[in-house]
């Protein structure tokens, strides 16, 4: 049995963004189901949300600052929660990373610094807790100080850095450093700096003993300087090191037999079933409901990196098709924006819901025919594997973990029973409304769509594969 510490800066469902907490959520849970002792910590916010009990640990003095670590539980698992308690950097309105008009906290670095300070000191069981991990298992920038730190302590766990997206990389202007009490020797070209920046992920791209990045296909990708952003060089110095891991998803929170958030339960064996999900949201979007016009669904962050900008561009053309379009997001204000506009002048084909909204995210998934996912680039992304589950077939590009969970309805996939949705690979509005067309004419040929649905249903994207991969991984070190 490994012991396992898993840092994280946010967690489903006590606290969520975007889809490392789906992960984080979902992965020690599995580990955990494979017997491994999994202990998960992050800052306390204010947004956390849990109904179980919170105790006290202990105090812990660094830097100056005496900071509390709290103990709670998964709602759904044994797995224990530690959280890191310091008011002053996490009791705030707001998410983890924005404020609440959406800028960055101005003292994010001082806020994640502090974090992996206190991380450290519980992997190197200095907080008397009387528990020391085997692994130290950190994801995204916001842990990316952790492997740092480690690599100046002596007989140290093993650490693991996991990449979610390469496009955030906590980069800070070069003064940071000095309220951050950096030791000296990690400021370098070799070590934090980049270009006179200080860059959190670069902690744990160096550092890390192993790096992993969350789709085999991004793996390669961010070795190439479209998706590296400057680091593809120290990645592909790293590739002996660095390996790609698909991630999986919580197949009992999304699970149309059982999910608690839609109108109507329905397996790949009651296909029919299905209708009723989408005649809820056409109602509640006030679409003219009919089971024959074809819905497509997109949910997630409004950025470019989601393609977004692909959609807007060819909107009228899409409005111009015999189908509806209802959206769920938030994000850059350019794109809301522009989609609030364009809601208002197709009011009976396209419904657009700006915010956060979990339970809608869910009817979504399980009223729509078909999900949009045109990504510039996607580590891995999770809707579209939520969608396959609903029998709801993607749309999506080839890039990162799309291109690796995906496959393209062609005669040959439609034939020898693999294919479950729609890939292209040109990042244009001309190559998304090609694809649209075609699964439109798909759609229009309802005995073979219910063959590809009855595919995608049945594929396995439970964790249980990629946590075993984690736990050979972890052995290995
Ligand atoms: P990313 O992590 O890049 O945002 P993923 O596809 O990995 O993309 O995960 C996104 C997760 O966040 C999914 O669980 C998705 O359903 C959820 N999500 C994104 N935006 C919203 C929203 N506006 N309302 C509800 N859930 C959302
Ligand atoms: C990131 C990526 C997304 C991935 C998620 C969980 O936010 O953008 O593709 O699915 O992390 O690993």
């Amino acid at each position: 049995m490994k012991k396992i510490l898993f840092v994280t800066s946010e967690v489903h469902p006590l606290i969520k963004t975007g889809g490392l907490a789906d992960v984080s959520g979902s992965l020690p849970k599995a580990l955990a189901e494979l017997g491994q002792d999994v202990r998960l910590i992050l800052p306390n916010y204010q947004a956390i949300k849990t109904d179980k009990d919170l105790r006290f640990l202990c105090s812990l003095r660094v830097d100056n600052r005496e900071v509390n670590l709290l103990e709670t539980q998964m709602p759904d698992s044994q797995v224990i929660v530690w959280l890191v308690d310091f008011p002053e950097f996490y009791n705030r309105p707001g998410n983890p990373y924005l404020n609440e008009l959406g800028e960055p906290w101005p003292d994010n670095a001082d806020r994640f610094a502090l974090f992996c300070r206190i991380v450290v000191e519980v992997a190197m069981d200095r907080a008397g807790l009387d528990w020391q991990p085997d692994i130290v298992h950190c994801n995204d920038w916001q842990s990316g100080l952790v492997p740092a730190f480690l690599s100046l302590e002596t007989t140290k766990p093993a650490s693991v850095f996991t990449i979610h997206n390469m496009a955030y990389q906590g980069l800070f202007p070069a003064e940071s450093i000095q309220g951050l009490n950096l030791p000296g020797q990690l400021w370098n070209p070799e070590g934090l700096e980049f270009h006179n920046m200080l860059s959190f992920i670069k902690g744990g791209l160096i550092y890390a003993d192993h790096i992993t990045t969350v789709s085999p296909t991004y793996a390669l990708e961010i070795q190439t300087p479209t998706f590296g952003y400057g680091l593809e060089g120290l990645l592909e110095h790293r590739k002996d090191y660095l390996s790609g891991i698909i991630n999986g998803i919580d197949t009992d929170l999304w699970n149309p037999e059982t999910d608690p958030l839609i109108t109507q339960h329905y397996s790949a064996a009651s296909l029919p079933k299905k209708q009723y999900n989408k005649s809820e949201l056409q109602r509640r979007f006030s679409l003219q409901v009919n089971d024959h016009i074809p819905l497509f669904g997109l949910i997630g962050r409004l950025v470019e990196q989601k393609g977004i900008d692909l959609i807007i561009d060819c909107l009228p053309d899409l409005m111009s098709m015999p189908l509806q379009l209802v959206l769920l997001g938030a994000g850059d204000k350019i794109f809301e924006q522009r989609l609030q506009n364009l809601a208002h002048i197709y009011p009976d084909k396209l419904a657009v819901t700006l915010g956060y909204d979990e339970s809608l995210a869910h009817l979504i998934e399980a009223g729509s025919d078909v999900f949009l996912m045109p990504s510039r680039f996607e580590p891995c992304g999770l809707n579209q594997m939520y969608s396959q589950r609903y029998g709801t077939l993607p749309i999506v590009r080839k890039t990162g973990g799309l291109a690796d969970t995906v496959v393209d309805a062609l005669p040959e996939t439609i034939a020898n029973k693999t294919a479950t949705g729609f890939v292209f690979n040109e990042a244009s509005s001309s190559s998304l409304l090609e694809t649209v067309k075609r699964a439109m004419i798909l759609y229009a040929d309802q005995k073979s769509w219910v063959k590809i649905q009855t595919n995608a249903m049945h594929k396995d994207f439970s964790w249980r594969h990629s946590a075993e991969q984690y736990l050979m991984l972890y052995r290995s070190l």
